[in-house]
């Protein structure tokens, strides 16, 4: 059995903080307490440092396949990055592709993740194609194969699904005991402001922006929520963007009528579409995302709902792209792969807006970052919590060390990083996976890549 013993720091447990020492044997978290007098293999001092659970980003897309190749972090380079920024779990999105069985994808996901991934792995399934095939695949997926979240898109051509089919993938959802998630955009708004924009050769970056209205995710949630009253299903709302979206949201929580949750992402809570309006198109390009970003009255009212937790999670959506890869779309908006990098910023960027700006709690900054998740997909209390028996998956923070974000520092495969020149109050110091050192002194400590599907 080997031992590693933390001294002296402030542990942010499910319901208080203390300051004191951890014991961690093998993989598992053994006790805490206020002093612990003890020989361990490893001592490491912790002195005014936070100890937090590992982070869990639910929200990923490594290697994600595009009519251009790939979103450029692999499960190597993405896992590595997200190590050094914290999250020690991620949930990636295996999608199914349509005329393909679900078993397809997550055979196909786990073929790229499986040795190669260095944190802990879980995956959602995108169903894309709803038969009977694919709802009897959907209970070996939640009773044999550890899958208990079904994303569903209502935009994009290649993943989206009907609203019927909405609706059976829910009922199939209830009956098994899981979450449905959902990208909220309803195409048809989307595809006829495409075709005015191209009619007037619209076709700069800055109409991405405009041809994914608020009003397209507002009617997407509308639609998704009736769906989930009717049939009980728990929603998830993904990368939830804009107020009208929040207030649906909000008011569905409060009618007690169905289990909602919402997500939202740095993005959304930090930049604004002003950046779309830039004469550099190889400028905007670095932001288009969908949804794409909003106002900074969306902004404001997503604020208000983190910290009244309304919205339940931060994960990131991270889903990076070099600027070759973007620029190779530029004659078009719709050319230009979406999504942007974030994995490795959020735990650091959000404890400063969060924490150091906003006064939130240590314990709920906690819950945003790593139990919520964890609890809507299934991971805790294995995962998302420092309690005696949970995985060892601990984050040593200094949170008085300033620096600033950049490519120049970050360990993303992605050659800019949006979040460029952004001041973070607050930096990781060491990262422990299951027991294992990783991160330490800032620095990678581990180069393994063993990090485990977590069923
Ligand atoms: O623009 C984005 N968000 N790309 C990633 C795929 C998705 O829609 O989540
Ligand atoms: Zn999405
Ligand atoms: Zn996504």
């Amino acid at each position: 059995m080997s031992t590693m013993l933390i001294k002296n720091g402030f542990i942010v447990t499910e319901d208080e903080v203390i300051k004191g020492d951890l014991l961690i044997a093998d993989d598992k978290i053994v006790k805490i307490s206020e002093y612990l007098e003890m020989r361990a293999d490893i001592v490491i001092n912790a002195l005014n440092n936070i100890i937090f659970p590992g982070g869990i980003d639910a929200h990923t897309h490594m290697e994600l396949p595009y009519p251009g190749g790939f979103s450029c972090d692999s499960f190597e380079t993405g896992s590595r990055a997200a190590l050094h920024g914290a999250t020690t779990t991620i949930i990636d999105f295996a999608n199914q592709q349509k005329g393909k069985t679900l078993d397809h994808a997550l055979k196909l996901w786990h073929k790229k993740a499986k040795d190669h991934c260095c944190c802990d792995y879980k995956f959602h399934i995108s169903i894309t194609d709803v038969d009977e095939t694919t709802l009897d695949e959907m209970k070996n997926m939640y009773e044999c194969q550890g899958i208990y979240s079904f994303k569903t898109f209502l935009t994009y051509p290649d993943l989206m699904i009907s609203p019927d089919d909405l609706e059976k993938v829910m009922l199939k959802t209830k009956e098994l005991g899981g979450v449905v998630t959902l990208h909220a955009e309803m195409h048809q708004i989307i595809e006829a402001l495409d075709q005015e924009f191209s009619k007037g050769l619209k076709t700069a970056p800055y109409y991405h922006g405009l041809s994914h209205p608020d009003t397209a995710e507002e009617q997407a949630i509308a639609l998704a929520i009736t769906l989930a009253e009717k049939t009980q299903c728990p929603l998830y709302i993904v990368h939830l963007s804009c107020k009208k979206g929040l207030d649906l949201v909000s008011a569905a929580k409060k009618s007690n009528k169905v289990k909602i949750f919402a997500e939202t992402c740095p993005q959304y809570l930090l930049l604004d579409n002003s950046l779309y309006k830039n004469s550099d198109h190889t400028e905007v390009m670095k932001y288009i995302l969908s949804p794409p970003l909003r106002t900074k009255k969306d902004q404001e009212a997503l604020w208000k709902g983190v910290l009244d937790k309304t919205i339940d999670v931060i994960a990131t959506d991270h889903c990076p792209f070099t600027l070759k890869q973007k620029k190779a779309g530029l004659s078009h908006y719709k050319l230009i792969p979406n999504g942007i990098p974030g994995v490795e910023n959020r735990f650091e960027m959000m404890f400063s807006e969060c924490v150091s700006k906003r006064k939130m709690t240590l314990t709920d900054f906690a819950k945003i970052i790593s139990t919520n998740p964890a609890q809507i997909f299934k991971l805790y209390p294995r995962k998302g919590v420092i309690a005696p028996g949970s995985d060892a998956d601990l984050v040593i923070f200094n949170q008085d060390k300033k620096w600033k974000i950049s490519k120049d520092n970050h360990h993303m495969n992605v050659d800019y990083n949006p979040y460029e020149g952004f001041l973070v109050s607050g930096k990781v110091q060491s990262v422990i996976l299951r027991g294992n050192l990783v991160i330490h002194d800032e620095k990678l400590v581990n180069e393994k890549k063993d990090g485990i599907f977590v069923f």
